[in-house]
């Protein structure tokens, strides 16, 4: 038994969404986080295995220490939340080739197969507003203060307008553009990007609602014009919310000089996409562009995540 859960990315309002304006984030189904369950019939122990982040973790569940990792609090959160008791010792293999840190949802994307994979093992059915439930848990560890626009894009797998307790729009994206997203490199802690906001959000009220309140602004323009705008008017918006998560103070040098280097390759549109100060960037070309676009990438040897169509999203 293996169970999945997808990746993404954010088009619009990262930061924001956190003080409760609207922003889109889209799902990335090719990079993916697979998570499988087995008994441990050799052990008298609980093991979970990630290898890519060199992780082997033991746990006895009758034994709960403080402190302890994320993906262990995920499994007992939901062994408890469905009180389950007598249960074997398990083996969980994990593998991801989502970029960790790097503003894909790669933690709540882990999360959330685990979530399912416990549902399957113990024959249980959990509702995706269950999932969610679970992995927000898991995400107060990681990020402090979610927004819970990961969670909830990676549970639904689909294309989301949202506002923190308020809004789920499921939106439908048509637009003949690819987006290519592309690693920086920098492994960035969501958390750390986060209270750096706030702390300059309270030095800096005037300066700092006002950009907040403009990124909301353009996911909203984004979510009514995407389908129906030029190709060039969306470029605009892509681009201008970029100035803004760079006046937030959330780019860096380094950044800022592979974005150089991407508009040379022929990027129409470039922003930063997730807490930032590294992680990825998105990048957007028309399809008559992207072949050629590619291989200047690669040329470049930048780092290419992902190509993903904006077409029937
Ligand atoms: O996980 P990341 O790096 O994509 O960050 C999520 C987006 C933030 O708005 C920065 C945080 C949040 O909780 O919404």
């Amino acid at each position: 038994m293996t169970s999945e859960s997808i990746s993404k990315i954010i088009l619009s309002g990262e930061h924001s969404v956190v003080y409760g304006y609207p922003a889109i984030a889209i799902p990335v189904k090719k990079c993916k986080s697979f998570v499988s369950i087995k008994e441990n019939i050799n052990e008298n122990i609980n093991v979970i295995k990630a290898p890519q982040i060199s992780k082997e973790i033991y746990f006895d569940l009758e034994k709960e220490k403080s402190g302890i990792n994320p993906l262990e609090k995920t499994i007992r959160n939901f062994l408890s939340t469905y009180k389950l008791k007598n249960i074997p010792n398990m083996i969980f293999d994990i593998y991801s080739d989502i970029p960790i840190a790097s503003g894909m949802g790669s933690g709540a994307s882990i999360s959330t197969s685990i979530i399912k994979e416990l549902s399957c093992f113990f024959d249980i059915k959990v509702t995706k507003e269950e999932i969610y439930e679970l992995v927000m848990e898991t995400e107060k560890i990681y990020h402090g203060n979610p927004s819970g626009i990961d969670p909830m894009v990676i549970v639904h797998e689909k294309p989301i307008f949202y506002i923190k307790n308020k809004t789920l729009d499921f939106i439908n994206i048509n637009k003949n553009l690819f987006v290519v997203i592309i690693d920086t490199g920098i492994r960035s802690s969501t958390k750390k990007v986060v209270d750096y906001v706030r702390e300059q959000l309270n030095l800096y009220p005037n300066k700092y609602n006002k950009l907040l309140s403009d990124l909301g602004i353009i996911s909203s323009k984004i979510k009514d014009l995407i389908n129906n705008c030029s190709n060039e008017e969306f470029f605009d918006l892509i681009n201008e919310n970029h100035k803004l998560l760079k006046e937030l103070g959330i780019s860096n040098n380094e950044i800022e000089e592979l974005i150089e280097k991407v508009k040379e390759c022929g990027a129409d549109a470039i922003k930063i996409s997730g807490a930032g100060k590294g992680g990825v960037i998105i990048t957007f070309v028309t399809p008559d562009k992207i072949e050629k676009y590619l291989n200047n990438l690669q040329e470049k040897n930048l780092k290419l995540v992902e190509a993903i169509s904006l077409n029937l999203l």
